[in-house]
C-alpha cells in the first residue's frame, strides 16, 4: 500500500494518470489568496499619506506637506485595527475550515473581505472606514490560514513545499502591486485617489472566490467528514487517476487509517493541541506557533512598514524608490526559495536563511552606528545589506514558515493548530508594528534606537538559528501521514536520517514505520 501523499510518480500504461498537472495547477491557483493578504497589508501605508484621504478623514494643518493631517490616535487605529481583524480571522479559521470545509471556507472569507472593502470604499468618515478595516482583516486572517491548509492537503507530496511557497510569492506580489497602485493614484485630487486602490480588492476577492468555487474540496477534509465517495472524486481530479484506480483507493485508505488512529487517541479540542502524546502534538503546535512568531521577529516588516521613514532619516534621497526596490527583491527572491524548498529541504534552508539574515542585520547595525547621514557611500552599503537581508528572508523564512505550518500537524487537530499558529503571526505582526516607532524614534518617551534596532533583529535571527536546529524536522518529500510517523519516532535533530530511511523504503505502510524505527534504533546501537 503506498503512503498517502497524492501519488508522486507519473505512472505508465493503463495506470497512468490522465493529467497529473491539472491538480498542481488547481492547487497553485489558490495561492491567489496571497494577493489579498499582501495587497491589503501594503495598501494602507500609501493611502493614509494621500492628500484627498487626509482631507476627507483628517483636519487642516498648515505645517504638513499636504496641508492636512490626521490625529495620531486615528492613524494608529486605522493601521493597527487590521491586525485585530486578522488575528480573530485566523482564530475563526479553525471552526470555519472544519465546519464549511477548506474550499467553501475560502469563498466565505472572500465575502467577508468584500464587505469590508465595500465599507472602506464608501466611507467618508473614520468610524465606517475602521469597521471596514476590521471586516477586511477578518477576511485576510481567514484566508491566511485556509490557503496553506488547502494547499498542503491537496498537493502531491513531492511538490507540496513549492506549491505552498507560491502562496508566499503571491503575498510578495500583492505588496508590490499595492505600492505601485498607490504611487499611480496618489496625486488624484478627488476620492478616486484612495477609492481606486481600495476598490481594486474586489477584483482579487472575485477572482479567488470564483476560482475556488470550481476547485475540488480537500480530500482529507472529506474523509474526516465521512464523505468517502466525494473524497475519491476530489482525489481523482487532483491526481488525474480514475476514481476506481488502485492508486486512489490506497491513498484514501492511508488517509483513513491515519485519521482512525488519531481519532482513537481521543477528542480534539484546543486543549488537545497542547497534550504531550506519543504523537508529540504539544511540540508540533508550539513549533507552529513559534515559527510564525520568529518569522515576524526576523524584523521583515520593519522594512516593509517603516522602511520609507527609516531610509528618509538615513538621508537617502528617494525612499519611495527604495521601497519599490525592496519589494522587487522580495518578489524575485521568493522564486529560488520555491525551487530550493524541494531541492535542499526545509530545515537546511531555514538554517541558511537565519544565518544570512543574522549576519546582514548585524552589518546594517554596525554600519548604521558608525557612519554619518552625509556619508553617501556608507548609506549605499546599508541599503545593499538590507536588500541582501530581504533576499535571504524571501528565499527561506518567507515561504518556509508557511510550508511548515501547513504540514506538521496531524489531521485531527490540523485546523485548530494551524489557526493558532497563524494567529501568532498576526499577533507578532501587530506587536512589532506597534512597538517599532517607540523603539526607533528619537522623540521623548521613545527609545531612540534608530539603526541600532538592527542589533535586536540580528539577535532574534540568531534565536531563529537555534530554534530551527532543535525544533524543525526535515519533511521534504514526505506525505502528511509520513510526517506523523516521523514525529512519533524521532526528533527534529535526527530527522534527516529517519527521513532518508522512510524515503528509501519507498511507499512505506504505516505498520512498517515502527519497524523502521526499531531498525534505526538497533543500527544506532550498533554504531
Ligand atoms: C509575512 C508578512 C510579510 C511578508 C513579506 C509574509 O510571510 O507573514 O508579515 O509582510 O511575508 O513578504
Amino acid at each position: 500500500m503506498p503512503a498517502a501523499g497524492f501519488v508522486s510518480g507519473g505512472g505508465v500504461g493503463a495506470n497512468a494518470p490522465k493529467n497529473r498537472f491539472a491538480g498542481i495547477a488547481m492547487t497553485a491557483f489558490s495561492a491567489f489568496g496571497g494577493i489579498l493578504f499582501g495587497y491589503d497589508t501594503g495598501v494602507i501605508s500609501g493611502v493614509k499619506e494621500m492628500k484627498d484621504w487626509l482631507r476627507t478623514f483628517g483636519h487642516p494643518d498648515s505645517t504638513t506637506k499636504t496641508g492636512y493631517a490626521i490625529s495620531s490616535s486615528d492613524e494608529s487605529l486605522v493601521v493597527s485595527i487590521l491586525s485585530a481583524g486578522t488575528f480573530f480571522g485566523a482564530l475563526l479559521a479553525a471552526p470555519t475550515a472544519d465546519y464549511m470545509g477548506r474550499k467553501w471556507g475560502i469563498v466565505f472569507a472572500c465575502l467577508i473581505f468584500s464587505a469590508g472593502v465595500a465599507m472602506q470604499t464608501a466611507a467618508t468618515e473614520i468610524p465606517l472606514f475602521v469597521v471596514g478595516r476590521v471586516f477586511a482583516g477578518l477576511g485576510v486572517g481567514l484566508v491566511s490560514c485556509l490557503i496553506p491548509m488547502y494547499q498542503s492537503e491537496c498537493s502531491p507530496k513531492w511538490i507540496r513545499g513549492a506549491i505552498v511557497s507560491t502562496y508566499q510569492w503571491a503575498i510578495t506580489i500583492g505588496l508590490l502591486l499595492a505600492s505601485i497602485v498607490n504611487k499611480g493614484t496618489q496625486n488624484h485630487d478627488d476620492h478616486s485617489a484612495y477609492r481606486i486602490p481600495i476598490a481594486l480588492q474586489f477584483v482579487w476577492a472575485a477572482i479567488l472566490a470564483g476560482g475556488m468555487s470550481l476547485l475540488p474540496e480537500s480530500p482529507r477534509w472529506l474523509i474526516k467528514r465521512g464523505r468517502d465517495a466525494d473524497a475519491a472524486q476530489s482525489l481523482s481530479r487532483l491526481t488525474g487517476y480514475n476514481t476506481t484506480d488502485p492508486e486512489i483507493e490506497s491513498e484514501l485508505d492511508e488517509i483513513r487509517a491515519n485519521l482512525e488512529a488519531e481519532v482513537a487517541l481521543g477528542e480534539s479540542s484546543y486543549v488537545d493541541c497542547f497534550r504531550f502524546t506519543k504523537n508529540k502534538i504539544a511540540l508540533r503546535t508550539l513549533t507552529g506557533i513559534t515559527i510564525q512568531a520568529w518569522q515576524q521577529l526576523t524584523g521583515i516588516n520593519f522594512i516593509f512598514y517603516y522602511g520609507t521613514t527609516f531610509f528618509n532619516n538615513s538621508g537617502i534621497s528617494d525612499p519611495f524608490l527604495i521601497n519599490i526596490a525592496t519589494n522587487i527583491v522580495n518578489v524575485f527572491m521568493t522564486l529560488p526559495g520555491m525551487w530550493g524548498v524541494e531541492r535542499f529541504g526545509r530545515r537546511r534552508l531555514l538554517l541558511v536563511g537565519a544565518i544570512g539574515m543574522c549576519v546582514c542585520e548585524y552589518i546594517v547595525a554596525i554600519v548604521g552606528v558608525t557612519i554619518s547621514v552625509q556619508n553617501i557611500a556608507g548609506q549605499k552599503v546599508l541599503i545593499a545589506f538590507v536588500c541582501i537581508y530581504i533576499a535571504f528572508f524571501a528565499s527561506t523564512w518567507g515561504p518556509i514558515a508557511w510550508v511548515i505550518t501547513g504540514e506538521i500537524f496531524p489531521l485531527q487537530v490540523r485546523a485548530k493548530a494551524m489557526s493558532l499558529s497563524v494567529a501568532s503571526n498576526w499577533l507578532w505582526n501587530f506587536g512589532i508594528g506597534y512597538a517599532t516607532p517607540y523603539l526607533v524614534n528619537k522623540q521623548p518617551g521613545s527609545a531612540g534606537l534608530e539603526s541600532k534596532v538592527f542589533f535586536i533583529w540580528g539577535s532574534t535571527c540568531f534565536c531563529c538559528i537555534v530554534f530551527t536546529y532543535f525544533c524543525i524536522p526535515e519533511t521534504k518529500g514526505l506525505s502528511l501521514e509520513q510526517i506523523d510517523l516521523m514525529y512519533q519516532n524521532t526528533t527534529p535533530i535526527k530527522s534527516l536520517e529517519y527521513r532518508r530511511r522512510l524515503m528509501a523504503d519507498g511507499n512505506l505502510p504505516t505498520e512498517k514505520a515502527a519497524d523502521v524505527h526499531e531498525d534505526h534504533k538497533s543500527q544506532e546501537e550498533k554504531v
